[in-house]
């Protein structure tokens, strides 16, 4: 069954507690965290007392996508504060090997993050490490984006890669992914649906049909 993260970037801050509950109710299972540092991306967003707020409250796996410059800086704050998984861009440190293991050694899950035009040969040698990779399909930094076609191949090649090695990584893919496009993100092989503008923007009958479809795909 695939799953679906609703990016709480696309939230009403203001009511932070009903749209997480509400996302639950209708089928969210996990929550995206997307962090911004006005450096990798051209937006600031929160840190790690929004995780610690939500797991004070509510025990749903939350998902931390870092879009910063030093990601090692930061693993230590969100592991205080529950996260669960925690996803950084191969594309900025310079020792990625060693901030996985850092990640590991404090029994959390470990994700890696490729932009739109990053190759899946990137990560190479960083795929048998871990637990989940993060398919970006729009440049990071805005929700709200459209979805950058090419870009989705890539699930594709991981799905083969991952095959043949039998390595245990779920595919993630992230942005501009819709009702209208999630059967193909899904044919592809994605095992977890990000979702920020269109599952917040939607009406509650339309969200659960959004992770219904999600849940239930049947190729
Ligand atoms: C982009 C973020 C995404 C974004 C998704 O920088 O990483 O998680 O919030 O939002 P939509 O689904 O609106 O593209
Ligand atoms: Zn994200």
């Amino acid at each position: 069954m695939a799953k679906l993260a609703p990016s709480i970037l696309s939230a009403d801050f203001y009511h932070l507690k009903s749209e997480v509950e509400t996302a639950i109710q209708c089928g969210a299972d996990w929550m995206h965290i997307d962090v911004m540092d006005f450096h990798f991306v051209p937006q600031l967003s929160f840190g790690a007392k929004i995780v610690a707020d939500i797991k004070k409250h509510n025990s749903v796996f939350c998902d931390v996508h870092l879009m910063v410059t030093n990601p090692a800086d930061h693993i230590d704050s969100f592991v205080k504060a529950g996260a669960d998984l925690i996803n950084f861009h191969v594309e900025v440190p310079y020792h990625c090997d060693r901030i996985l293991q850092e990640i590991r050694e404090k029994n959390t899950k470990t994700g890696i993050t490729i932009n739109p035009a990053t190759p899946v040969e990137q990560l190479k040698h960083i795929l048998p490490l871990v637990d989940l990779v993060l398919v970006m399909s729009v440049n990071p930094g805005f929700s709200g984006q459209k979805c950058l076609d090419y870009a989705l191949d890539k699930i594709r090649q991981l799905k083969t890669i991952r095959e043949k090695n039998q390595y245990n990584f779920v595919i993630e893919v992230d942005g501009g992914i819709s009702p209208k496009n999630v059967d193909q993100v899904l044919s592809l092989g994605a095992d977890v649906i990000v979702s920020g503008s269109a599952f917040f923007n939607a009406d509650i009958n339309s969200k659960k049909d959004f992770a219904n479809t999600i849940h239930h795909y049947k190729g």
